[in-house]
């Protein structure tokens, strides 16, 4: 695709305007891949379904203050524009979108605020106040800013995706919402920027949660349907780990955040747990008529 050339990194709307002139004259396919920076390998994966279905392809770096309830979070969260915007490059991006604190919010605290209604108050919303309604908010900017055809959301974060699909359908957003498989390494554990915190014996604990929710899905697929018992198995196989401190274990419709009396359709087993200061989260699609 052409844009104003590969390796571009648009630091302010103005230069993303110029940078996609051609591209929105010329009517072409822009994906967007929102990020926090600090990439890893499930960024690059988004970055390159982006690449395949879209003309052009927007990653956006932006740390945004406004999803994180705790002070000590964001100031210790990784990443490096300069690098992430070489490697968003490699992974597909023909733009880098890495606006500053300034461009996104120039009266410091946006006065208006995107509400994510009663989906952003429950499980991670309950462990997290505030932290969605931040998400809705820079998310909506960053749909009006850029203005993609198709926005691409890693399914590892299933509640963020839960939301901003109900987002753009309430909001009346003409953005299509993509889902991206969980990225994972070798132990299961799923990719994500906060595992440079884990040492050797804590990532060793982490790959429990992944255990945890293969184990609970094969219950499951073998005709449990009671969703109290899969979430004593999930919680059960937490606390046999060492290191590892549950927060929560749900059972929810798939593609909702909605309860099950029993599993007799497709659900999402979701997981939270603490390891030392370092909070996860990780998720798994369980299908009741998958073993036949
Ligand atoms: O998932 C993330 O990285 C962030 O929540 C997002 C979507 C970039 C919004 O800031």
């Amino acid at each position: 695709m052409s844009v104003e050339g590969r390796d571009f990194i648009a630091k302010s709307i103005g230069d993303l305007d110029s940078a996609l002139s051609r591209a929105r004259r010329d009517r072409l396919r822009i994906g967007l891949v929102p990020t926090l920076g600090a990439l890893h390998d499930g960024h690059f994966a988004n970055i390159r379904k982006a690449a395949a279905e879209s003309d052009v392809v927007v990653v956006s770096i932006f740390l945004n203050r406004l999803q994180f309830d705790d002070p000590k979070d964001l100031a210790r969260y990784p990443g490096d524009v300069t690098t992430d915007a070489s490697s968003a490059t490699r992974a597909g991006a023909d733009v880098v979108f890495a606006p500053s604190d300034l461009e996104m919010y120039p009266n410091g605290a946006p006065e208006v605020v995107v509400d994510p209604g009663p989906k952003g108050q429950v499980l991670e919303g309950a462990s997290r106040p505030g932290h969605f309604r931040g998400v809705a908010t820079a998310v909506t900017k960053l749909f009006s800013i850029v203005r993609p055809h198709t926005a691409y959301f890693g399914e590892k974060d299933y509640q963020q995706l839960v939301i901003v699909r109900q987002l753009v359908k309430d909001l009346s957003i003409p953005v299509t919402v993509a889902s991206c498989p969980t990225v994972r390494d070798g132990t299961g554990l799923a990719m994500s920027s906060r595992n440079v915190f884990l040492g050797a014996s804590e990532l060793a604990g982490a790959a429990s949660l992944y255990r945890s929710l293969c184990e609970s899905r094969d219950e499951i697929e073998r005709g449990e349907r009671d969703p109290g018992k899969i979430m004593k198995t999930m919680a059960h196989v937490i606390a046999e780990a060492p290191l590892l401190e549950l927060e929560y274990a749900h059972v929810v419709r798939e593609g909702t955040l909605d309860d099950v009396e029993e599993i007799d359709t497709d659900v999402r087993l979701l997981l939270a747990a603490r390891i030392g200061d370092v909070r996860l989260i990780d998720n798994l699609l369980a299908c009741p008529g998958a073993a036949g």
